[in-house]
């Protein structure tokens, strides 16, 4: 009898946290039709920080929304944590699009007339967390990504920097499986932008799984693995070995 230790069973952290499976998505220009994603496929590990590359036009951001659920494949299969969400109903979208990500974007979305608190707080509201929790866990956050002290001030009163870490926040309010970001870096400066790709990077060491969409080869250097879209399809995927 052969002495197999584990019965064959994979442990948990094997699994990847993401799947994306010969995913495509074909939009109409009139009657012409538009292949934005020409047969995706990839894996990704829990903790892995991610970039994506590639010219524009070449499905970057429609990846993203496929993963994120504010899309449907034409065809594929997107796994977040083994569940494919990609089946989930449109009704059910909203549900698992807040408890399985966070979205960071590149003018960083956040309401203009709400404190730092309220813009993470508001996107806990929907979970059956009560008010108190709520805001200790945004005060927490908001300490967490180095603007404790800045709770209290309105976006307006912030620096892009500073909105931008506010809004990766607000990502990470509800425990999310991945943060999606897309151009986090497109509208701040050089020495921001450093901050912001640390603070990702610090997130990923500590188990977060990132997927950052850039145009800035200096972010994606400093990510672990860089993927390269053409014309809606992966030209290279190359990861730099080990973690740093
Ligand atoms: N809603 C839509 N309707 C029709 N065509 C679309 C739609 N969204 C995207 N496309 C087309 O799909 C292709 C991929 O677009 P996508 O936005 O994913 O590119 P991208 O890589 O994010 O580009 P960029 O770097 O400019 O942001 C493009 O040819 C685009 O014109
Ligand atoms: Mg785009």
């Amino acid at each position: 009898m052969s002495n197999n230790e584990n019965n064959g069973k994979q442990p948990k952290n094997d699994e990847p946290i993401l799947r994306i499976m010969n995913l495509r998505k074909t939009y109409m220009q009139g009657k012409i039709p538009v292949r934005a994603l020409d047969g995706v496929s990839f894996d990704v590990k829990k903790g892995e920080f991610l970039s994506i590359v590639g010219p524009s036009g070449s499905g970057k951001s429609t990846l993203l929304s496929m993963i994120g659920l504010l899309d449907k494949p034409t065809e594929g299969s997107v796994f977040i944590d083994g569940v494919e969400i990609s089946r989930a109903k449109e009704s059910e979208a909203p549900k698992v699009r807040r408890e399985k990500i966070g979205f960071v974007f590149q003018h960083f979305n956040l309401l203009s007339t709400l404190s730092a608190m309220e813009n993470v707080d508001i996107a806990m509201r929907f979970t059956g967390v009560p008010k108190n929790k709520r805001r200790e866990r945004a005060f927490e956050l908001l300490t967490r990504v180095g603007l404790g002290d800045r709770v209290n001030h309105k976006p307006s009163e912030l620096s892009g920097g500073q909105q931008q870490r506010v809004s990766i926040a607000r990502a990470l309010a509800n425990n999310p499986a991945i943060i999606l970001a897309d151009e986090p870096t497109g509208a701040v400066d050089t020495k921001t932008r450093e901050v912001i790709v640390e603070l990702l990077r610090g997130l990923s060491e500590r188990g977060q799984t990132i997927i950052v969409v850039t145009h800035d080869m200096d972010v994606a250097q400093r990510t672990d693995r860089i993927i390269t879209m053409r014309d809606g399809m992966i030209a290279s995927d190359i990861s730099s070995g080990e973690k740093k």
